[in-house]
């Protein structure tokens, strides 16, 4: 019997300016990824509905992200890279999993509490079944891993969750048909139609925070643009960002155990290693017993150094919108290919009707 192909999945939505934590815990691990492995990498407008029904720039954000996963050097022949709401099959799925899923597991998902805050009964219906249509973007490709930031490891299980379900419920009907697929799980061998996808939540920094506050973390949405470094900031914003980030008054201590308890300091150091392509360790090994000012300044410059040309880029190619929406058209078309093949066997599991 078969195993599932190796095939990775991602998504970013189109709401906001990207930062350093989505850089290092999503973008940059993309590119990493895409010399080994076949890769999807979905902009995912039809989540930016969940926070606000009506933008007026939904379309030029999308864009953006199609942009910035460019800039920072996806290869769109070599990877597939589209926008999610040109493949209707992601929204098929998602009314099959609401239906698999239980709505108990939704109402625990934190990223909902957050979102819906004290008026629950007033969010929308989409943003609690918001992981429904996550776990969807992934399994109509039958995709085996995900990279994404510390944020996302609830919804992940959540999708286990929803495929193995859904593997268990329809295990019969699937078995009948033939369309069951071996997996380790664990030390257990099993059988199923969707794979039990794997995060991968990994890299230098998969929680980058706040640089206001080392408790939070780094977010589109925190009113203080002081408190990230946007994707689009400029070499001079860049630096003064990185002057006035929080601190405390000791200097840096001189091994990485002496980062526990000063999260602002932890922050800085992480992002350095990140961006440098080293540890925390050697960041340590070369800085410890050095004051912020003297470390400030040489983080200021390596940041500048590796995302002020992002940052251009992102510019230069969002000035050609013809040539991103080719892009986007063309994954798009390959991803639908895929995703028919998954919702025709789907329809057959279920039981549904065609013909
Ligand atoms: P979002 O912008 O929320 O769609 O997030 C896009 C990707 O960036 C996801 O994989 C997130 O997990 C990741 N991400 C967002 N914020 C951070 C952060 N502060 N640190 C690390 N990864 C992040
Ligand atoms: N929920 C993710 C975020 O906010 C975005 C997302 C939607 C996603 N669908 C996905 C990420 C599928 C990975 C895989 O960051």
């Amino acid at each position: 019997m078969s195993e599932f192909r190796q095939l990775i999945f991602s998504g970013v939505q189109p709401t906001g300016n990207l930062h350093l934590g989505n850089y290092l815990g999503a973008l940059q691990r993309f590119v990493a990824l895409q010399d080994s492995y076949d890769c999807i990498y979905c902009v995912v407008d039809m989540h930016s509905l969940t926070a606000t029904l009506v933008h007026d720039d939904l379309m030029e954000q999308t864009r953006a992200i199609a942009a910035a996963y460019l800039a920072c050097g996806l290869d769109p022949k070599k990877n597939i890279i589209f926008n999610q709401s040109r493949v209707p099959q992601h929204a098929e799925l998602a009314w099959i999993f609401n239906c698999v899923a239980r709505i108990g597991w939704m109402n625990r998902m934190t990223q909902f509490k957050d979102k819906a805050g004290k008026d629950r009964e007033n969010a929308s219906l989409g943003l609690l079944a918001y992981p429904s249509l996550m776990a969807a973007d992934i399994l109509v490709y039958r995709a085996t891993h995900v990279p994404v930031g510390e944020d996302q490891k609830q919804h992940l299980e959540l999708t286990r969750d929803i495929a193995q379900k859904f593997n268990n419920d329809f295990s019969d009907r699937i078995a009948a048909l033939g369309l069951g697929v071996e997996m380790m799980v664990g030390e257990e061998k099993v059988n199923g139609f969707f794979p039990l996808t794997e995060p991968l939540i990994e890299g230098p920094a998969p929680r980058v925070m706040s640089l206001r506050d080392g408790s939070k973390k780094m977010s589109k949405s925190d009113p203080s643009d002081l408190s990230r470094i946007n994707l689009l900031d400029d070499a001079d914003t860049i630096a003064r960002k990185i002057k006035k980030a929080k601190t405390d008054p000791e200097p840096l201590p001189g091994d990485v155990e002496g980062l526990e308890g000063r999260p602002e300091a932890d922050n800085l150091v992480t992002i350095y290693a990140a961006l440098a392509g080293t540890t925390r360790e050697q960041v340590i090994a070369d800085f410890g017993g050095r004051q912020f000012s003297d470390f400030k300044p040489a983080l200021a410059d390596l940041a500048v150094e590796k995302l002020a040309p992002i940052g251009e880029e992102m510019r230069r190619i969002a000035g050609d919108p013809a040539y991103i929406d080719g892009v986007l058209r063309d994954g798009g078309e390959r991803a639908g290919a895929m995703a028919e093949q998954t919702m025709k066997q789907v329809h057959q599991i279920v039981g549904l009707l065609v013909n």
